[in-house]
């Protein structure tokens, strides 16, 4: 079969011209095809929103003083991570802020190790900012399968604007070792950043597809009073369901989550994505003592509920959209097909 080449103006002309119906019926096909009507869902805890970073979107920067800060011990990561996998959960995703006390790579290895004594085939997933490689290899070896890091913007001075002068081939090379380590790769981008133009929102598109991803996070970026761009526009959410089903037309077989973000600004919002190409979900199930501290955007969902409350929730809505919650790991279609090209 030939592969398909993606360029800039084949994707600007989808992103552009072709309406979000189009390009849903076509996302939607290929959805339907590899994942049937299945959802994958993978565990959140956000165990720590200490952060180093004082990134100007995000509202555990470092200079937002007014957060109250938490760092959950070991004990009661263990502790929840224990009840979502007695619930069934094989995916664990541990996310925090970037603290080079609190989310150690030593203390990160720890808790893979721990989660992986409680039961090895429950797959880990770590989203915890940037580490070195001889870092990134320490923690696969300890038994992580995944790693996320959103890569924000595919713009170099955007990028270097919102991070205060980091410049983007540093994320970028933290994805590539990641993927010569072994590890499932997750990036992604926020919809509609300050500044966005049309060819940037194509360039992130483009970004996913030439790190062939095996999981695409994205999702509305939401203005936080307590940040530098708290007097941003929010963009309209139809932008952000037109790159999940083009990420999906582009990416056939990665895993697209329907995020949180997206619940947060439209009430049906996940839904929408589920219909427009995402095949995930990632329910939180952090403690809720401390769920309201970890806000990284306004007016967050989830955060006053308990324990597994999500998933009930999540089992109902996707039910209504003719879909089915499963309980699999959902290792990545991508990278299994990568491998499989590899070995002809
Ligand atoms: N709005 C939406 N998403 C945000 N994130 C951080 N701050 C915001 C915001 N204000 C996203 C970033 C980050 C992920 C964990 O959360 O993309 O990588």
């Amino acid at each position: 079969m030939e592969k398909e080449i993606f360029t800039f103006e084949k994707i600007e002309y989808l992103y552009k011209n072709v309406s979000l119906e189009e390009l849903s019926k076509e996302s939607n096909f290929i959805t339907e095809k590899i994942f049937s009507n299945k959802i994958w869902i993978r565990a959140i805890i956000e165990f720590s929103n200490y952060c180093e970073n004082n990134c100007l979107y995000c509202g555990i920067r470092a200079s937002n003083k007014k957060i109250k800060r938490y760092s959950l011990d070991d004990e009661l990561i263990l502790k929840t991570a224990k009840q979502a996998i007695d619930y069934g959960v094989k995916t664990i995703v541990l996310q925090s802020g970037e603290s080079s006390f609190y989310s150690s790579a030593t203390r990160i290895c720890r808790l893979v190790e721990k989660i992986k004594k409680l039961d090895s085939e429950v797959a880990v997933t770590l989203s915890c900012g940037y580490f070195t490689k001889k870092e990134l290899i320490d923690i696969r070896n300890s038994g992580a399968d995944r790693y996320l890091l959103r890569f924000e913007t595919a713009d170099e001075d955007l990028y270097s604007f919102l991070k205060n002068g980091e410049p983007l081939s540093k994320r970028i090379e933290m994805l590539h070792n990641l993927r010569d380590i072994g590890f499932e790769v997750g990036s992604g981008f926020m919809v509609g950043l300050p500044n966005e133009t049309d060819e940037v929102a194509v360039k992130n598109l483009l970004l996913c597809k030439e790190l062939n991803l095996d999981m695409v996070g994205i999702g509305p970026f939401i203005p936080h009073p307590d940040t530098p761009l708290a007097e941003a526009k929010l963009a309209p959410f139809e932008k952000t369901l037109r790159a999940v089903a083009i990420l999906r037309i582009m990416l056939p077989y990665s895993n697209i989550p329907a995020t949180t973000a997206m619940g947060t600004v439209d009430p049906f919002g996940r839904e929408k994505a589920l219909q427009a190409g995402a095949n995930v979900l990632m329910p939180i199930i952090t403690p809720t003592e401390v769920r309201k501290y970890y806000l990284l955007y306004p007016n967050k969902i989830c955060i006053y509920e308990n324990g597994f409350e999500c998933f009930k929730c999540l089992e109902n809505r996707v039910k209504k959209i003719g879909k089915t919650l499963k309980f699999e790991r959902g290792d990545s279609l991508n990278k299994k097909c990568n491998l499989q090209l590899q070995k002809v």
